[in-house]
């Protein structure tokens, strides 16, 4: 039993914001901070850490909740007492040493931990034993240094069927546990279990605090499969783990960005050449849980593929979800055929450095290729590829400034790109407002006053002309009135054509005047004769204007001859025929 008084010092030195943030991102919203529940698969984030009540609480699927100790205990699928160790070796607190009676009442994931451990130990001690020779051999070829085979305790599985089953009963270990590491296997004939890994080269998969939490093997030929790792556990998943991370953190967040590869050679090979800050996704498509891993050390990844079709294809699909958590990223190309490992070996430090030093923007890149495959005559159809992706920007200011580039390197008008953007992303600043209700709303006047609101966020002088051949007065639309004064302000203080992004900044919270933007880019858009579509439209107005006056006045009228107010209805009558004389004029 762990004090009560042990355990309110360790609460009181942490702070739970910090302690899950070493977890998962957290996000400031309000008092609070969110994020995607790591405990249930979620889109929308409804994680809430509370640093006023110093607890967590789940809000969607799982309503889990409780303080850092149960956060620890129930990501690390810990025992309490397993969790407070970690809790208090945070905050720095010594806890009394423990000695457990019995093994058994560890966790699994501490038990599992353990026996991966054993069986790396096992597997080491093979491969430097007489029997280990050809293993050896082969890693010794590949270019391993004895060094770097011990610290990334690379070993070696014998070729045997029982061999690491017969070690775990002379130790005395369970059988049960070896199978739920998924180190053995049970034998369907029930003879007992065999070993899962054989005749095979082993790589320990650490997590980022250095525990193992599974293994892969790899072959010595060209047999198939090339590698088999470790079956899902509670302690090991693929898809969250980041391999290599526990050596390269410390160089990560050192050189502020991580260099991202695709197997366990491409980390440890550069590794030894001195590129240090290498981490490997281990042949899958990137996943949220690895991003969350990464951003905790660097804001930038710089992916390195092949340049076949297979790396490609494999790096369009990780990059969305990349950006999608706010990282920045670069991608690196390395000639058909090589990969990190090869390419290291070839090039050393050096040749590999400067490939990654010249990785491009994931944004050219991708727009590269696109414009490689599609072709300059498809421009719809690279926008199309391009748009989801750039929608999916965490930072406002880089979205926009990736739009304009669009639009330039694709030769068109940068509203129609901000246009199509706000079809893909219905949250883009640039708000939709439910375009049928729209159109039943639309007059006539409205139309005209959108669609000049439109040509003035075109250009300066589109704006000047129809300040002085018309008037800012005499726009009725509160939203188009709302932009039309703006952007009086907007082009009183910059003299070039307008940055429509820009301007929608400064309506973010209006959501109906964003809208009036959008809805007036796109009829500007479509316009042919600019000039005369000035020209028309402000005739429009001018006549909707006048007829809405009469609408007016002639209601005015009846109110006063109803009430029998003569020299009001004269007064009206008045005004209305002047009205009627300018229309003639
Ligand atoms: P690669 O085929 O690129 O292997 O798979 P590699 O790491 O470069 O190995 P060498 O150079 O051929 O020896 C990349 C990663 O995909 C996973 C492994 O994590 C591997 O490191 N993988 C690959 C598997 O899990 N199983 C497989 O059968 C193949
Ligand atoms: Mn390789």
């Amino acid at each position: 039993m762990i004090p009560q008084e042990i355990i309110d010092q360790i609460l009181d030195r942490l702070d739970i914001v910090e302690v899950i943030s070493e977890y998962i991102p957290l996000k400031k919203s309000g008092r609070n901070f969110k994020a995607c529940c790591p405990f249930h698969n979620e889109k929308t984030p409804s994680f809430v850490v509370s640093p006023d009540k110093q607890i967590f609480h789940c809000f969607g699927g799982c309503a889990i909740g409780g303080n850092l100790i149960k956060f620890i205990m129930k990501h690390e699928n810990l025992t309490f007492p397993e969790a407070v160790r970690i809790a208090a070796a945070k905050a720095g607190i010594a806890l009394p040493k423990y000695e457990r009676p019995d093994g058994e009442s560890n966790s699994l994931a501490s038990r599992l931990y353990e026996i991966n451990n054993t069986a790396t130990a096992f597997y080491q001690n093979f491969l430097r034993s007489p029997k280990g020779k050809g293993a050896l051999e082969y890693l010794k070829k590949r270019g391993f240094s004895s060094d770097i085979i011990s610290e990334f305790r690379i070993g070696c599985a014998p070729d045997s069927w029982e061999s690491f089953r017969k070690y775990c009963e002379s130790k005395k270990i369970s059988a049960e546990l070896a199978r739920k590491a998924g180190l053995t296997i049970p034998s369907e004939k029930g003879k007992g279990d065999y070993d899962r890994f054989r005749k095979r080269i082993t790589f320990p998969i650490f997590n980022e605090r250095g525990n193992i939490s599974g293994l892969g093997a790899r072959v010595m030929d060209n047999s198939l499969p090339k590698y088999i790792n470790s079956p899902e556990t509670v302690i090991y998943s693929k898809s969250n783990v980041l391999y290599g991370l526990n050596f390269s953190k410390k160089s990560i967040r050192a050189e502020g960005y991580a260099i991202l590869v695709e197997g366990y050679m491409d980390v440890i090979i550069p590794y030894q050449y001195g590129v240090t800050n290498v981490v490997a996704t281990s042949g899958t498509a990137l996943t949220s849980r690895q991003v969350d891993l990464l951003k905790k050390h660097a804001n930038t990844a710089v992916m390195v593929f092949d340049a076949d079709s297979a790396g490609v294809a494999a790096s369009l699909r990780g990059l969305d979800i990349l950006i999608e958590n706010g990282l920045n990223v670069r991608i690196a190309t390395l000639p058909e055929g090589e990969d990190p490992d090869s390419f290291v070996r070839e090039h050393g430090k050096e040749g590999f450095m400067k490939e990654i030093n010249a990785a491009k923007d994931l944004f050219d890149y991708k727009l590269d290729l696109l414009l490689e495959k599609k072709g300059k005559s498809d421009i719809g159809g690279v926008a199309d590829d391009m748009l989801p992706t750039i929608a999916k920007v965490q930072n406002a200011v880089v979205q926009s400034d990736y739009l304009k580039k669009l639009a330039e390197r694709l030769g068109v008008h940068e509203a129609s790109m901000r246009y199509e953007m706000g079809k893909v992303k219905p949250d883009y600043s640039y708000h939709y407002a439910s375009e049928a209700k729209v159109d039943v709303e639309v007059t006539n006047y409205r139309s005209s006053e959108l669609h000049l609101l439109g040509l003035a966020l075109s250009a300066k002088r589109v704006f000047t002309l129809i300040q002085r051949e018309l008037g800012l007065h005499m726009f009725r639309d509160i939203n188009v009135k709302k932009v039309m004064d703006m952007l009086e302000r907007f082009y009183d203080e910059n003299d070039e054509n307008i940055n429509v992004g820009k301007l929608m900044s400064r309506m973010e919270n209006d959501a109906d005047a964003g809208s009036a933007v959008v809805q007036a880019i796109a009829k500007a858009e479509i316009t042919q004769d600019i000039d005369k579509a000035v020209q028309d439209c402000m005739i429009c107005v001018k006549k909707e204007n006048r007829e809405e006056k009469l609408k007016d006045l002639t209601s005015q009228l009846k109110k006063a001859q109803a009430s029998h107010d003569d020299t009001g209805v004269i007064d009206i009558l008045g005004k209305i025929n002047k009205i009627h004389k300018e229309k003639v004029a």
